[in-house]
């Protein structure tokens, strides 16, 4: 099922505009992306019904190496070896600057306030491929007690709107372990399709992990 509300976006590389979103049920319900940081938000936030995106900064780091080392986000992700302040920073030049990856910190509104947050987590499309149209999605909730919200499902229609209508890509992906429930609901429930289910995939702590493909398509965005 897909439905279309409107945003309103604002990214460092996009002026104002409106545009019409073909996304999960739950799109409509996400508020704007902002603008002009008027009351609703800062610059280049996207604001949904429980959580907002912000983008990620520098003086992020700390929150990002803390909820990556945490076991409950490593263990889920192909890449485990510790995260250092130093690396993030690697990742932060080589990927964020230069424009090859977007990232944004989660922040769940505290008692449906826009401006009363909390970050709780991370959630990022990297390696954007302009050639073929396509980009691979990521997130994480580092923290335990806002798991089970709904965020990750909210999260998955933020960022899957953003990729569409801002940056107009026309596919999404994400290599998600096959035991690994939440995160293949939350894609699922915003339409993704599983592409492919590949088995003993990677071998991470002496044991095999197989891995679901799944994928989100904007067919307006050739
Ligand atoms: C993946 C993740 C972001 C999902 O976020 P979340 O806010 O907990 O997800 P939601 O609350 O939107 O729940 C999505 C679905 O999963 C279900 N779910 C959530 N936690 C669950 C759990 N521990 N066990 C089983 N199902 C669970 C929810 O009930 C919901 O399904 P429903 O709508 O049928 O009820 C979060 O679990 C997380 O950060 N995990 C660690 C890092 C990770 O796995 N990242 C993804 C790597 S590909």
């Amino acid at each position: 099922m897909s439905k279309v509300s409107k945003v309103s976006t604002a990214s460092a590389e996009s002026a104002e505009r409106t545009v019409s979103a073909k996304s999960a049920e739950s799109a409509n319900k996400s508020e704007m992306i902002s603008q002009t940081g008027s009351e609703k938000g800062q610059p280049g936030d996207i604001i949904g019904e429980k959580i907002i995106l912000r983008p990620m900064t520098l003086d992020d780091t700390d929150l990002i190496v803390t909820w990556r080392n945490k076991d409950i986000v490593r263990k889920n992700f192909i890449y485990q070896k510790p995260f250092t302040p130093e690396g993030h920073q690697h990742w932060f030049h080589t990927m964020i600057d230069t424009g090859k990856a977007k990232q944004f910190i989660v922040c769940e509104k505290i008692n449906g306030s826009s401006h009363d947050v909390r970050p709780v987590g991370s959630a990022y499309l990297r390696d954007i491929d302009y050639e073929f149209s396509k980009v691979e999605f990521g997130m994480y909730i580092g923290e335990q007690d806002a798991h089970n919200k709904g965020y990750g499902t909210e999260i998955t229609t933020l960022i899957t709107e953003y990729a569409f209508k801002v940056l107009k890509l026309h596919k999404v992906f994400s290599r998600i372990f096959a035991d690994n429930i939440p995160s293949i609901k939350s894609c699922l429930k915003n339409n993704f399709i599983k592409e492919a289910y590949l088995r003993d995939e990677v071998k991470l702590e002496g044991r095999y992990r197989d891995i679901v493909l799944v994928a989100l398509f904007d067919d307006s965005n050739g």
